[in-house]
């Protein structure tokens, strides 16, 4: 059985005294989780939680990487320097840095494959655009964001990544998937993994994104194929990521 995974998402919020507040509310709160928790904020604050969670269970990481090793690359963060802070986890290819920083499935697949390489774990984003779910693109989509990173990480990987299925309209916006749409498109995530590696895909954790919120998250994360939550603004407020976090249990 795989177990669930609630991972917040933190984008570009935070200060010392509020992540802290932030972290230290999750902490009291998490009595006993079953789920596994992480989150992902932004580098400056990557020393904080290490030193505010280490030990704790909940687990750390970083919202995007360079997919270079070391140089001259101003303004980026590399793996070495994510593993610098334990970070276990690393998202890669959220649509806001496919949309606003122009990045491409080959690099997403590129930036999944040095996180393997590195040990950490990518947090894979692929989802559609409402135009493209309009169209009656969203197989079409979603497909090829994963052709590139299954080409790319390989078939022996296929349980390696964690998969987060995205639909860009509901990001940010309240309009949420149904759990039935939801579900529709991780079944056939879940079976094109399959294809790849039978065995592995049975173990890829697949989460969903986009307005999950305390109201919907238990009737997400019932259906079968959903493993958990890529949480955005709701993993802001301690008491709002502590209820999602009850509702994947
Ligand atoms: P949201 O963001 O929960 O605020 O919609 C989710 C995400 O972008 O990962």
């Amino acid at each position: 059985m795989r177990s669930k995974l609630v991972v917040g998402n933190w984008k570009m919020n935070g200060s010392r005294a509020a992540n802290a507040s932030l972290l230290t509310g999750i902490l009291e709160g998490l009595d006993n989780a079953r789920a596994k928790v992480a989150v992902c904020v932004p580098a400056p604050y990557l020393y904080q939680c290490q030193e505010l969670l280490q030990g704790s269970p909940v687990a750390w990481g970083a919202q995007d990487v360079s997919c270079h090793p070391v140089g001259a690359y101003t303004g980026e963060v590399c793996m070495s320097m994510l593993q610098d802070f334990d970070c276990r986890y690393v998202i890669v290819g959220h649509s806001e840095r496919r949309a606003y920083h122009g990045e491409s499935n080959e690099l997403v697949a590129k930036k999944a494959k040095a996180a393997l390489d590195a040990g950490l774990t990518p947090i894979v984003c692929i989802g559609e655009t409402l135009e493209q779910r309009e169209a009656g693109q969203t197989m079409e989509v979603v497909d090829a964001q994963l052709d590139a990173v299954l080409e790319a990480v390989g078939r022996e990987a296929v349980d390696k990544i964690v998969l987060a299925y995205e639909p860009v309209w509901a990001i940010g916006t309240g309009k949420t998937a149904t759990p039935a749409m939801a579900q529709e498109v991780h079944a056939a995530l879940r079976e094109k993994l399959r294809a790849c590696n039978a065995d592995a895909a049975q173990n890829t954790l697949v989460l969903y994104g986009g307005s999950m919120k305390p109201d919907n998250a238990a009737d997400l994360m019932a259906q079968p194929d959903i493993d958990g939550g890529l949480i955005g603004g709701a993993a802001l407020k301690a008491a709002d990521f502590l209820a999602i976090i009850r509702a994947a249990q």
